[in-house]
Formats: structure tokens, C-alpha cells, sequence
């Protein structure tokens, strides 16, 4: 059975939401962001969400909304880092998805998020905040269908890898 959506998954920096918007593009699909649709809907943004209401209620609010998500089909889904870190929230994008990792070597993450000041969980030292992360995420990927290496290569070439195996 064609799956109905294609679900990013990875690491912060790995690329996801501008990969998933040339994915969208190629495949006449229309691309959906969980961080944007978490802010949407609980109205603020996710750096006001972890200051004022703290990281378990973010948590809950993303497994929600990527539930919501995955109720439609024809629709690329770019996935928080962490989306994958509740059971409930890994099901419904297995359910209803081919799950895409995409991955990329530590020094590339680190260089991509530097300059981003609005990832509540690289506040401080941001090397240490991604190897700290990194680490304990090691398996956390592995669930998908589909694991793309992202570094050193164009978003074209990587979108293409990813709808020759959707095919
Ligand atoms: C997070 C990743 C972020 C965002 C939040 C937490 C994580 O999304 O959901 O800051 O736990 O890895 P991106 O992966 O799109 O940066």
C-alpha cells in the first residue's frame, strides 16, 4: 500500500523543513511544519512554550498535533527533533507515513543551528548542548523507513534519493 504523507525525521539541523518544502513542491504535495502547527495552535511560540509551561506540555502539545497531522494524506510532514521521543507520536507517524530520517555528522549540525537563538534546548554552550543531544538520541531515528546521509550534498540531490525510494 502507497503510504499517504512523507514524514521527516531527524536531529535538529538535519535539514527536514527545507528538504520536506522541495519534497512538497516535487510531489504536489502540500508541506506541513509540526513546530509551526504546535504555535499555531497553542498560540505562542515554542521558546515561550518551554519557559512558560515547560518541556512535558510542549511535549504533549507536538504528540497532539502530529496526530492531527497524520490524519491527512498528500502532505509532507517536517517533524520536531524531538516528535519522536513519545511512543504515541512514533505510532501515528508510522501508521500513516513513510518515515524519512535524515542525518548529518555532528560539526554539520553544529554549524547549522549556531547562529539559532530560538531552540529552547541549545540555549548555553550549543556544542555540548548537540553532542549532549545527539548522543542520547542515538537510536532514536533508527525506527525509519528510509535513512538519508545529508552531508555535503545539495537539497535536490537529497530529495531526489527520497521519492526514488517512495516510488
Ligand atoms: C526540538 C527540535 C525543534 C523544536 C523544539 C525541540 C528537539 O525542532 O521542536 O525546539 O527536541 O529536538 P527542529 O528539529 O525543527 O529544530
Amino acid at each position: 500500500m502507497t503510504k499517504r504523507n512523507v514524514v521527516l525525521i531527524g536531529m535538529m539541523g538535519t535539514g527536514k523543513s527545507t528538504v520536506g518544502q522541495e519534497l512538497a513542491r516535487r510531489l504536489g504535495f502540500a508541506f506541513v511544519d509540526s513546530d509551526a502547527e504546535v504555535e499555531q495552535r497553542q498560540g505562542m511560540t515554542i521558546k515561550d512554550m518551554f519557559a512558560q509551561l515547560g518541556e512535558p506540555a510542549f511535549r504533549e502539545a507536538e504528540t497532539d498535533t502530529i496526530r492531527t497531522i497524520m490524519g491527512k494524506p498528500g502532505q509532507v510532514v517536517a517533524t520536531g527533533g524531538g516528535a519522536v521521543l513519545a511512543e504515541a507520536g512514533r505510532a501515528a507517524m508510522q501508521e500513516g507515513g513513510f518515515v524519512v530520517a535524515l542525518r548529518a555528522g555532528v560539526e554539520t549540525i553544529i554549524r547549522r543551528v549556531r547562529e539559532d537563538q530560538n531552540r529552547p534546548l541549545l540555549q548555553g554552550d550549543v556544542e555540548e548542548r548537540v553532542r549532549t543531544i545527539m548522543e542520547s538520541r542515538k537510536h532514536a531515528y533508527d525506527f525509519a523507513e528510509l535513512k538519508v546521509d545529508t552531508d555535503g550534498r545539495s537539497v535536490e540531490d537529497i530529495a531526489d534519493e527520497i521519492c526514488r525510494a517512495w516510488a
